[in-house]
């Protein structure tokens, strides 16, 4: 079992990666803390997919132990969600001595993460990642919270867990568009690590999609280790880690735009294609190395299909988008891997024509 440390400034924790390390949970949790009451959140198909493993959790010699299904989707990432649990917590007679543990992709580990925040001033939290977007990604930094109105990720805390648990075996349940969501934020990194790294995910694209396990390890254990870095300078998003937007605005803007009905990982990839024609559009990458960076996102293009979108209205909701600051939206390009600007604002008519540009090559 590997321990990567997270060094934030206002808490460090350990992130345990490796294959079956499941049933260390117990034991990791008594190193951690003496609190005997566990709130656990578990992802639906996880509960069903991975029974046993957690039936055994719950026979683990815990004084209070309350286990609830949560159904995975971006509509159940709200308000409403969240009253739930505090109801359940309440009913169930939970206090500030309570561990509550998130088992299950990026939508439950952001909302159980900001119920913990949130409940009797914040309790201990452990998330439990079971995606390759949430063991990359997700679970690592922080960053919790719930859609609101029609805006993703509107409303949230930054709450660092007491430590993350990535079992890889989950993986092996994973159907292939969780597995290319993943890929998505995998590919972030590919061009936010530099040309070394953007050629080792290049070159074992094959491996990642069939999950084949010692480059997969390796490659979760990269991400992890950059994203760990990244927050460590900045943990709350005030400079450098806007870098992990890199294709978010355009991402987020497609997903509300499609009601949702492309999956957030998906989303990404066709996000970064965005940011790459938007950085060619502001003369950052000549045409040449445009072709050469497209060819990851693109290589992955038969699996990612939106049926029809309105270019126009994908702009407008970015405007409206969080991270506009006075209308104008702010975004993360780049000129090479590695070499990524922040805060760049740009045209209207560029932006819509690096949306159309890349979101055509996946209609
Ligand atoms: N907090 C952050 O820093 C951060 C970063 C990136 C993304 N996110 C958020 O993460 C969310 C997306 O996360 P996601 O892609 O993991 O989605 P998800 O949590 O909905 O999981 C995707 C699907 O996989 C299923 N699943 C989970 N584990 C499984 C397993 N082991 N085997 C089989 N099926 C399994 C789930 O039931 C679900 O249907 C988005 O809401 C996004 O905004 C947050």
């Amino acid at each position: 079992m590997k321990k990567i440390e997270v060094k934030a400034s206002s808490k460090n924790y350990p992130v345990y990666l490796g294959s079956g390390i499941f049933k260390s949970l117990p034991k990791l949790m008594k190193s951690h803390t003496q609190i005997k009451n566990l709130f656990i959140v578990v992802d639906s198909n996880v509960n069903s997919l991975h029974r046993e493993k957690i039936e055994k959790l719950l026979a683990s010699g815990y004084k209070k132990i309350k286990l609830l299904e949560f159904t995975s989707n971006e509509k159940n990432k709200s308000i409403s969600t969240v009253q739930n649990l505090y109801s359940k917590l309440i009913n169930n007679k939970f206090g500030r001595d309570t561990i509550v543990i998130a088992i299950g992709g990026g939508i439950t580990g952001d909302i159980v993460g900001f119920v913990a925040s949130t409940f009797s001033r914040g309790v201990k939290f452990i998330q439990v990642p079971t995606t390759l977007l949430a063991a990359v990604d997700s679970s690592i930094g922080g960053k919790t919270g719930i859609n609101f109105g029609n805006t993703k990720n509107l409303i949230g805390s930054f709450y660092q867990p007491d430590f993350v648990l990535i079992d890889t075996d989950f993986l092996n349940t994973l159907p292939e568009a969780e597995v290319v969501c993943g890929l998505g934020e995998i590919l972030k990194y590919a061009y936010l690590g530099g040309e070394q790294f953007h050629s080792t995910v290049v070159n074992n694209l094959s491996n990642l999609i069939r999950l084949q396990p010692l480059q997969t390890f390796r490659i979760i254990e990269s991400c992890i280790r950059f994203k760990a870095g990244t927050v460590e300078a900045d943990e709350k998003e005030s400079g450098l880690r806007k870098i992990l937007n890199l294709g978010h605005t355009f991402a987020h803007a497609l997903e509300v735009e499609q009601n949702h009905s492309i999956k957030h990982g998906q989303a990404v990839i066709v996000g970064i294609v965005c940011s790459l024609f938007l950085s060619n559009e502001m003369g950052l990458i000549a045409e040449t190395y445009l072709d050469k960076y497209l060819e990851l996102p693109l290589a992955l293009r038969e699996k990612i299909r939106i049926d029809k979108c309105n270019v126009v209205e994908i702009y407008k909701i970015m405007l409206r988008d969080k991270k506009g600051r006075g209308g104008k939206i702010k975004f993360v390009l780049l000129t090479q891997p590695g070499k990524i600007l922040i805060d760049v604002e740009a045209d209207e008519e560029k932006v819509i024509r690096a949306i159309e540009n890349g979101v055509s090559l996946f209609v």
